[in-house]
């Protein structure tokens, strides 16, 4: 299984901050927001990443996480020209892609919580499509997916006006090889945008859509607005302060992969001492 993070759009919801600079690339805390997905890619063993931004910020990206070596993965880089919507980016990364099947995570998208952690890995080898269902008071802001007891999904539906569930579909998605040709037959929505949920309405017709439930330990934090950043960064802190431990460490996640060893982790330690995330990658690695 490969993996996919989706970092463009136009970050008109944080503007005048991005319109110079990538929202993903702006701090959650201690580390830029693109961290986060990325380690929970690695968290599910994923090695072979495309990462997708928009033209000007590729170089900046490619500044922070370079070519991925150095936490022993394969990150590749692609321009989405415009944003046209969540499932351009299967045909964007149809070469990427290529036969296998892909997890696609949205770069400001932050998971958090011991059923995550469970849950995921147990969809890297899958056949037909897996979203996921989390309890949300504001339902209209996202895709909903409404199901039966048995976890049937009976429809999908993105950010209705009377949403038929209280379950949001967050932006992480697993899909078999037929995301490429299920993307290619997406068509612009009224908003203008390739949807999402119109593969996983595919899926779905063909019986191949299974959804998971995000317990009510788990925390599913957007980051698109000043005050969505502002409380996953509040969020972050509070967890790492009173635990003692990184929420979206992307080095601490390769070591513990075995991606890396750890004189490698103790090398990647040294430019960072100062801030104090050095330290901790130390400490990770004496433990
Ligand atoms: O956050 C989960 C929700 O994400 C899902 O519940 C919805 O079904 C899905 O459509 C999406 O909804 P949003 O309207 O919140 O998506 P947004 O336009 O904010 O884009 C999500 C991220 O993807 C954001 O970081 C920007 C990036 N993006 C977006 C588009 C449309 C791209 O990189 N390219 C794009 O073309």
């Amino acid at each position: 299984m490969k993996g996919n993070i989706l970092a463009g759009g136009s970050g008109t919801r944080l503007y005048p901050i991005t319109l110079a600079i990538s929202k993903q690339l702006m701090p959650i805390y201690d580390k830029p927001m693109i961290y986060y997905p990325l380690s929970t890619l690695l968290k599910i063993g994923i090695k072979d990443i495309l990462i997708i931004t928009n033209p000007e910020h590729i170089d900046s990206f490619k500044r922070l996480l370079g070519d991925g070596s150095q936490l022993g993965i394969k990150l590749t880089y692609l321009a989405q020209e415009k944003p046209r919507g969540l499932a351009e980016a299967y045909i964007l990364g149809e070469e990427f892609i290529q036969n296998d099947s892909v997890v696609m995570i949205l770069g400001d998208n932050i998971f958090y919580g011991s059923s995550v952690d469970k849950i995921l890995p147990r969809y890297k080898v899958i056949e037909g499509g897996v979203i996921f269902g989390c309890e949300v008071q504001d339902p209209s802001r996202y895709g909903v997916v409404q199901f039966d007891d048995d976890f049937n999904v009976l429809s999908i539906e993105e950010k209705p006006t009377n949403p038929r569930s209280n379950y949001a579909i967050p932006g992480l998605y697993f899909f078999d090889n037929r995301c490429v040709e299920f993307a290619k037959k997406v068509k612009p929505s009224t908003r203008g945008e390739l949807e999402i949920v119109d593969i996983h309405k595919q899926y779905l017709d063909i019986g191949k859509l299974k959804v998971d439930i995000f317990d009510r330990g788990t925390a599913w934090l957007d980051t698109g607005t000043f005050e969505s950043m502002n409380e996953a960064a509040q969020f972050v802190e509070v967890i790492e302060k009173r635990q003692g431990f990184k929420i979206g460490c992307i080095e601490e996640e390769a070591y513990k992969q075995g991606f890396i060893s750890k004189e490698q982790l103790l090398e990647l330690a040294k430019p960072l001492i100062k801030s104090g995330y050095g330290e901790y990658l130390i400490r990770i690695a004496n433990t």
